[in-house]
């Protein structure tokens, strides 16, 4: 099944085409095509994703970035190119004015190139990032998705975001390819065949959140954040320390350097009974930590501290965020018996969290299997949208397709 997949649910355009194969220990997966281009810098200068700022950025790349994926996968129909006439380019037009009514500069664009987009593609659907997110951003790749399946009549799978990083935690390189005919080259990667119950903690900027997964595909959310997501809370102290959007490597690498001990920072709910976070407070506790260092600081300035006192409120910081992470994870995962434990999302990426998961787990959890992102899709990527699609194949009509910037993990 070869799928086309579309991510714009915040400040990443992302699009992925990608061959999948079910075989005796799993599903085998060919990329041929993997693009992300970042917006993080435009709007590092505002502090955090803006809605409308994204789905402008977005309206410009997913045209030139749909045409690459389209050549360098050798997707593009190798029929003799049938001549199209007028009158088809004409309905052709008709519906983009129609789904693309919000989309203006996306619709200049797609018209411009209509014609080099027919015949359509060897693609068997067509994979898109509903909802949760920005609602500006969704709604554009979710209106391009629908226009795509619609003149060229492939089905639309609308993707839950996080689904995507819950998935994105099975995929293992397992090689590469040379270029072949008009394909540049393919990596390739085994999702094993995967063991429930499942559980996973996907923490990315805007969630924090435990999922069981007992059988496929429900997903039942165990407890989340009641106010800032993990990462969020990352940005935020890189912030008041002078680093720019998103801060949470900053932070990481920076504690690695420093002593958490001269700063101690409290790890919030750690002992209450649910799954449940909350980051808010911690958060705040280190800005009071930062404020009796420098005598006074907010969340707009930039706190004067030494390379010395930064590395010791980070290395504090993330401990104490880590550290409840840590103990909720794994006492879920008791709870349950699970047999699969993985982490997705961007805070994935974090390497003591990474490391910490690890020894509890050998320490309480004996045996379960435990698996990570690689290290090049732990953020927003359109291949964890397409390998969520495949799995979930929930198929839909391109015109029932929404937008929902507060969809839940357990609705569809
Ligand atoms: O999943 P993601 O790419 O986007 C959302 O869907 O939100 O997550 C981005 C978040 C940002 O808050 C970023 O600071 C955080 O992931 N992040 C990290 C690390 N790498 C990325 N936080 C802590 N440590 C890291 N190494
Ligand atoms: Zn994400």
């Amino acid at each position: 099944m070869r799928i086309l997949s579309i991510e714009t649910s915040c400040d990443e355009t992302a699009i992925a085409i990608a061959d999948f194969k079910r075989g005796k220990n799993g599903v085998s997966v060919r990329v041929l095509s993997h693009l992300i281009s970042s917006q993080t810098k435009l709007h590092a200068k505002f502090g955090g994703g803006v809605p409308n700022l994204a789905r402008r950025e977005h309206e410009k790349n997913l045209v030139p970035m749909l045409l690459t994926a389209l050549r360098e996968s050798g997707s593009k129909n190798q029929e003799p190119r049938k001549r199209y006439n007028e009158n088809v380019f004409t309905s052709c037009f008709l519906i983009l004015d129609s789904i693309l009514t919000r989309e203006s500069s996306l619709l200049v664009t797609f018209k411009k190139h209509a014609r080099t987009l027919f015949p359509p593609p060897d693609i068997d659907a067509i994979a898109v990032t509903y909802g949760p997110g920005l609602a500006p951003a969704l709604w554009t790749g979710v209106n391009f998705a629908r226009a795509l399946a619609t003149l060229w009549h492939k089905p639309l799978i609308p993707v839950n975001h996080m689904a995507g990083h819950f998935f994105s935690a099975f995929l293992n390189e397992s090689g590469m390819s040379q270029g072949e005919n008009s394909i540049r080259h393919s990596i390739f990667y085994h999702l094993p065949t995967i063991k429930f119950p499942v559980l996973a903690l996907l923490v990315s900027g805007n969630h924090t959140e435990i999922i069981l997964v007992k059988k496929p595909w429900q997903f039942n959310i165990l407890g989340q954040t009641h106010d800032d997501a993990a990462g969020e809370a990352f940005d935020k102290i890189a912030r008041v320390m002078g680093f720019p959007y998103p801060g949470g490597p900053a932070i990481s690498r920076l504690a690695e350097k420093g002593n958490a001990k001269n700063y101690p920072l409290p790890s919030p709910m750690i002992h209450s009974k649910d799954y449940d976070f909350s980051f808010s407070g911690l958060k705040t506790a280190a800005l009071y930590r930062i404020r009796d260092i420098t005598g006074s600081v907010s969340w707009q300035t930039k706190a004067k501290l030494t390379p010395k006192q930064k590395a010791d409120i980070a290395a504090s910081f993330e401990n104490a965020a880590i550290n409840v992470l840590v103990k909720k994870t794994i006492r879920a995962a008791k709870e349950y018996k699970v047999k699969t434990l993985l982490l997705g999302g961007g805070v994935s990426a974090n390497a003591l969290l990474r490391q910490e998961i690890r020894k509890a787990i050998k320490e309480h959890l004996q045996p379960t299997t435990y698996h990570l992102p690689p290290s090049n899709l732990t953020g927003d990527n359109a291949l964890m949208i397409a390998t969520a699609a495949y799995f979930c194949n929930h198929k839909s009509a391109p015109d029932k397709v929404r937008a929902d910037a507060n969809l839940r993990l357990e609705e569809r």
